[in-house]
């Protein structure tokens, strides 16, 4: 089947809001998701990581210590512990009383209110891990508006054999020697280096495309490094800055 998530011709890439909209609100929270949303991202990325009793979380870090007023990694904290922490303090005194999304509560606010996830599983997993992460997108019946991404290969693997309908992408900070080879292998729907790599050699974008495979790349601020990727014909751009990279796309 043909690949939906390539850019079309005469389109600019999609915009990926990186956490949110975390340059304004509080990363990976539902309040980003929201400022994500009222800025036309086509895409809200978040980070997944489950609590010590197996709750699927958004959180980027292992601890919650940088982005809730708790300590500690969170494999060690249950989902009751990880809900009574304030994960918008930190970043401002108006976000106080945010809560840490679990991913079911992710999932249902994009369900009623809009939007489309990309959704990175943080870190090793299991297969029992993963597994619940699917269980969650398709009891929230959000299979068609859910695409998952990881650095970890057996998590992917993981995800293509549970879940064959949900599109994966692989992050890379460097690129491949042969990165079809590497989508081939994997069965990648998206190969996604981050920015700089892929400007070293951009020419493997249509090497990509060739082979059916997308490229978001991430993670890009600066409107040069836009234009330049744009040039490059990458499918997805995720950025700190959705409200300015969706203003820049307008004038595409
Ligand atoms: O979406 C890719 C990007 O988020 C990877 O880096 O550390 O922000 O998860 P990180
Ligand atoms: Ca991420």
């Amino acid at each position: 089947a043909p690949n939906g998530y390539l850019r079309p011709e005469g389109s600019p890439p999609a915009v990926i809001a990186h956490r949110g909209a975390s340059a304004a609100a509080p990363e990976n929270t539902l309040v980003a998701q929201e400022v994500a949303r009222r800025a036309n991202a086509d895409w809200i990325e978040i980070d997944v990581r489950p609590s010590r009793d197996g709750v699927p979380f958004v959180l980027h870090d292992a601890t919650v210590d940088r982005t809730t007023d708790g300590t500690g990694p969170i494999r060690n904290l249950t989902a009751v512990q990880l809900k009574a922490l304030d994960a918008g303090s930190w970043f401002a005194p108006q976000y106080a009383g945010t809560t840490l999304p679990t991913l079911v509560e992710q999932l249902a606010d994009l369900r009623t209110r809009g939007g489309n996830l990309l959704l990175e599983i943080k870190g090793a997993h299991t297969r029992e891990e993963v597994a619940t992460i699917v269980r969650v997108i398709r009891e929230q019946r959000m299979s068609q508006r859910v695409f998952v991404q990881s650095f970890d290969v057996a998590a992917l693997r993981y995800t293509r054999e549970l879940a064959p309908e949900l599109p994966i992408g692989l992050l890379r900070g460097s690129l491949d020697a042969d990165p079809v080879a590497v989508a081939e292998d994997l069965g990648l729907t998206a190969y996604n280096p981050s920015g700089k790599a892929l400007l070293t050699r951009p020419e493997v974008v249509a090497d990509l495309h060739e082979a059916g495979v997308a490229v978001m790349v991430w993670t890009i601020d600066s409107a040069n490094q836009w234009r330049s990727l744009e040039q490059a014909g990458v499918d997805g751009i995720i950025t700190n800055r959705p409200a300015e990279l969706a203003g820049w796309n307008a004038a595409y």
